[in-house]
């Protein structure tokens, strides 16, 4: 093949790239480096509250001490200690986890377009929150599925408006991202019994729950366990 063979023929995107639009969280974060402008639009941690020291610190002790585990390759679910403490951490409330369950990740973005890949097709239905979080569009939507809307009001999504046949739901009870609004505790139980019978999953995105300590931050998982048995 000589040059200008090379030249002529233009890479070819797959089908699924080709529909892509542009990602709005990267327009949205494109704004906030420009040093005139206060954005409001995207949720950023405060640089100051950062544990710059701690993280130099913890840093500076595991390559001090565990440098071949910290650099090698390990098992592709996650470093069994930080699994571990995953699952003393939520086994809160009567639910119970085992590190098999854990599978660490790159952010929750990862998470979401792992979750995409292996539960939704093209065309299948999949139930969101109005308005939900941009950043779970964005990743489910590389893989086609046609979203069905879940209306909220003020006390969160309306679980009576849930329809079974779809493939998830994708679900924020603690502070909604966008409205900032919480499932309240007689909800989140109607949630957690409908997701019992529901076949197929509710999938609970919990950025924010560790901001609220109280009962209406019980996580789904949690209340399902305390549910008596046979309840629909
Ligand atoms: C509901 C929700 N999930 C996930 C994220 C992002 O999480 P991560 O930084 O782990 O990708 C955000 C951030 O805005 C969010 O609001």
């Amino acid at each position: 093949m000589n040059q200008a063979d090379l030249q002529a023929k233009p890479w070819q995107l797959s089908e699924r790239a080709r529909k892509l639009t542009s990602s709005a969280i990267r327009e949205i974060l494109k704004v906030t480096e420009r040093p005139e402008v206060i954005s409001l639009a995207g949720g950023l941690p405060l640089p100051a509250t950062f544990s710059v020291e701690e993280m130099r610190v913890a840093c500076d002790r595991i390559l001090r001490y565990s440098p071949a585990a910290a650099l090698e390759y390990s098992s592709t679910d996650g470093y069994l200690p930080l699994r571990e403490w995953v699952t003393q951490r939520y086994s809160v409330n009567g639910a119970s986890i085992r590190p098999s369950q854990v599978l660490i990740t790159t952010g929750s973005q990862q998470a979401l377009d792992l979750l995409g890949k292996v539960l939704i097709d093209p065309a299948s239905r999949v139930l969101v929150e109005t308005p939900t979080y941009l950043g779970a569009l964005q990743s489910f939507s590389m893989y086609e599925p046609n979203y069905v809307q879940v209306p909220t009001d003020e006390h969160g999504l309306i679980v009576s408006s849930l329809t079974a046949d779809v493939r998830l739901l994708y679900a924020q009870p603690n502070f909604l991202n966008p409205t900032g609004r919480r499932l309240s505790l007689e909800r989140r139980t109607a949630l957690a019994a409908f997701a019992q019978g529901a076949g197929f999953p509710v999938v609970e995105d919990d950025p924010y729950g560790a901001l609220y300590r109280d009962q209406c931050a019980a996580m789904l998982a949690s209340l399902e366990q305390q549910m008596p048995a046979g309840v629909e």
